[in-house]
């Protein structure tokens, strides 16, 4: 797909507009082979971006069309992309549903989630149709641009991912929340209690960017002490048996459909 024109349906959104800008600043799209649409209109947020209101208009000048709409304003989108890919961003939106309301035959699905934002996302992606390999890489870039990329074999993992990847940092500020709330509880100050669970959730994930977690948890727990004994807690509460429950459970609102 080397020089093809792309058109963003929702470009101006949170994930629309942090890929587009990704996307023009590491130079992988110029600019004049970039169109964003959205409803509400305003300015192109790059010199010599196309912005419209009319996405079929976008459809017909584009040779890839991104979807980053939100399921329940796909519903009401009328574009007909037959002849054009389609990369949807959507999460409960399948790949058949894509094909039936667009026309489109090659669609593909991709999860990026809300570190696109500082370009750390891991975005799966999973195309429906066989794509040759020059394509297979552009997508590959497209989404390194907003961090690493990687293609998975089936629409199951997207849907399974979109409960992982997809909530990017919903998992860590939960814990995050939770730290800082029953330090609180337990009497420590509010400002120290909000202060360490921070440092422990960015700090310790800073970390684990370069180490192995499980030899991390490894060689913590052969202290023998204070942190062995919280994670020997967790640990017998079934903690990785409720992850995968909670990630079970997302997956299935995001296979069931939204
Ligand atoms: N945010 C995340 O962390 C995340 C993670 C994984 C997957 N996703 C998926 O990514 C998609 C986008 O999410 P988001 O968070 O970026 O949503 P968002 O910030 O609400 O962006 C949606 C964009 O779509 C535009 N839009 C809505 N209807 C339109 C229409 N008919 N024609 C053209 N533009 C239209 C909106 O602009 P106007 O209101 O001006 O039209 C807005 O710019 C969703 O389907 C979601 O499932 C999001």
């Amino acid at each position: 797909m080397g020089s093809k024109t792309v058109g963003i349906i929702g470009g101006t959104g949170w994930l629309g507009r942090a890929t587009a800008q990704a996307a023009l600043d590491t130079g992988f799209i110029e600019p004049a082979r970039l169109i964003i649409s959205n409803r509400s209109g305003g300015v192109a947020f790059a010199p010599n971006v196309t912005l419209l209101s009319d996405n079929q208009q976008l459809v017909g000048l584009s040779d890839v069309v991104v979807l980053s709409v939100r399921p329940e304003q796909f519903r009401v989108l009328e574009i007909d992309a037959r002849g054009k890919t389609v990369v949807s961003l959507m999460a409960g939106v399948s790949a058949a549903a894509i094909r039936a309301t667009t026309g489109a035959e090659v669609v593909i699905r991709a999860m990026p989630n809300a570190a696109v934002e500082i370009r750390q996302s891991f975005t799966p992606w999973y195309s429906a149709a066989s794509l040759p390999e020059h394509d297979r890489q552009w997508v590959q870039q497209l989404f390194e641009c907003v961090g690493a990329a990687g293609e998975v074999p089936d629409e199951h993992c997207i849907d399974y991912l979109s409960a992982l990847s997809g909530t990017g940092p919903a998992f860590p500020a939960l814990l995050y929340t939770a730290l800082a709330n029953q330090a609180a509880a337990a009497g420590i100050p509010q400002d120290i209690a909000w202060r360490a669970a921070q440092a422990v959730i960015v700090g310790g994930g800073q970390m684990l960017a370069s180490r192995d977690p499980t030899q991390m948890l490894d060689s913590l727990m052969a202290y023998r002490g204070v942190t062995a004994a919280a994670l020997q807690s967790l640990t017998e509460q079934n903690f990785e048996a409720m992850v995968g429950k909670a990630v079970q459970e997302g997956a299935e609102v995001a296979r069931r459909g939204m």
